[in-house]
Order: C-alpha cells, then structure tokens, then sequence
C-alpha cells in the first residue's frame, strides 16, 4: 500500500484534507454529489479541523456532500454523549453546511429485530448515492477499519459485530471503565470499504506501529482486517513519524 510519512499528524490531516477539498470542487463542477466515508475517533479530528477552517475561510461548501459513517455502538443512543453520531456533529456537520438529509450514521437506538434491515438499506443508499468517492479510516489496535474486527470476510456488509477486547479497553477510558464500553456495534462492512473509489487510512502515534508494520508489510489476513487494503487499487496510508517507527 503506498505509505507517505509526514512530521506530524497536523501536517499529515492537512494533506488529507485538501484531498477531500479538491475531490468535493471536483465533482461540485460536473455537477454531482461528492460521497464521503467518514471515521469516528481521535485520528481525523484534525482532518475535520482543517476542512471546517476551508470552509470558513475558502468557502468550501459541502451542500453537495453526501457522507457516510462507518460505524456506531450498540446499544447506543444518539443523544449520548459517547455516540459517533453526537461525536460528528460536534467535530464537524455543525460547523459546516451539510444538509441534514445528507448524513448517514449507523443507528445504535434500534430494537435487535430492526437491524438487519436497517443494515441492508444503509449499504443500499451508499448505492444509490453512487458509491464512495473518498473513505477516510483510522486504524484500531486490532488492525480494525470501521469496527471489523479479526475474522472480518472480505465479502462483509453492514451488521452487527461483537467488540473485540483490545477494541473495549482502547475505549475504556473515554466510557469510565470496561464495563461501561458497549459490547457490540454496528459497522459497515470490507466490501463497503474495498468499493470505495479512494481510501486514506489515517496512522498516529506509537500505539499504532505494530499494527501498521502487520498491515503494510504483512500477509493479506483476516486476523488484520486493515491488510485487505492491500488489494484495493487506490488505498494510502499516512502516517505520522511515531506510527512509522516499526517499519523496515
Ligand atoms: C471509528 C472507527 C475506528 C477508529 C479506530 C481508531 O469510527 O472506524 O476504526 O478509526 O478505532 O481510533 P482512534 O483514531 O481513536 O485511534
């Protein structure tokens, strides 16, 4: 996977960004909707950071973005102060023009018997908006993108998975304890990912060398979800100095 080191992860979101920027001025000019795959978690706050600063100062407007995230726990309200969904709206569609209409974020408040459903129609309107133009990741200590775990298929929609241990403990603190991190969540599946027309997965800070070196360097497994990006045709990683230090 082409891997690019950058000093640091401001810089690093700053690239990032300015992607996103030109493929959102790209597609705004034939005339289209721009489809965004969008993470959670503390790696593309920056990423989030900048584009809401173009948009400020460059006039970058996303009325003609579609997004999508790619994950929320289970059970999980969307009022709380631990969902992805308050999580987006604070660190970014509050601070932009998004239409409302245009956000797309797993639903962790469904009864178990609606899930399926809601599953199949997520990945139905990621259809329907033609498709993920760009998908920003983050990668977890288990070689997680979006919330699939080791054993994800590469053939995975979106669903309910259970949480992997290292997964809860990473979340532990930011929830007050293990046991208070939820046991399952929702996310889109590899095939969602894999589809997407362009991937950057975001790699910061120590925690992440090991991980990183498996997914660059390593076999494509299902014991490292983010090493099937290995076979997609237009994937990137961007690491910062400290997430690059494992690898020869
Ligand atoms: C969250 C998501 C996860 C995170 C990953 C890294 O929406 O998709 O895969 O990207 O757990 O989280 P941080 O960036 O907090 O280290």
């Amino acid at each position: 996977i082409p891997t690019v080191i950058f000093d640091d992860s401001d810089e690093a979101s700053r690239v990032a960004a300015r992607e996103i920027a030109s493929e959102i001025r790209e597609k705004v000019n034939q005339g289209e909707m721009c489809v965004l795959g969008l993470p959670t978690g503390s790696s593309p706050i920056g990423v989030y950071a900048e584009l809401i600063r173009m948009h400020r100062e460059e006039g970058l407007s996303f009325r003609q973005v579609i997004t999508f995230n790619l994950d929320e726990f289970y059970p999980m309200g969307q009022a709380s102060v631990h969902s992805y969904h308050q999580y987006m709206y604070k660190h970014f569609f509050n601070q932009i023009d998004i239409l409302p209409e245009n956000v797309y974020i797993p639903r962790g408040d469904l009864s178990l018997n609606e899930v399926y459903q809601f599953c199949r129609d997520f990945d139905k309107k990621i259809v329907d908006a033609g498709g993920i133009d760009i998908q920003l990741l983050g990668i977890g200590r288990t070689g997680h993108i979006g919330f699939n775990e080791p054993g994800s298929q590469l053939n995975s929609k979106t669903r309910m998975i259970v949480l992997d241990t290292i997964t809860k403990q990473d979340a532990a603190r930011g929830f007050g304890g293990m046991t208070k991190v939820p046991q399952r969540a929702i996310t889109m599946g590899i095939d969602n990912i894999m589809k997407a027309r362009k991937v950057i997965l975001l790699g910061f800070g120590e925690a992440k060398t090991s991980i990183l070196q498996k997914t660059i360097e390593g076999p494509v497994t299902e014991q490292v979800p983010a090493s099937y990006l290995q076979q997609h045709p237009n994937a990137k990683i961007y690491l910062d100095m400290a997430a690059a230090m494992q690898l020869t």
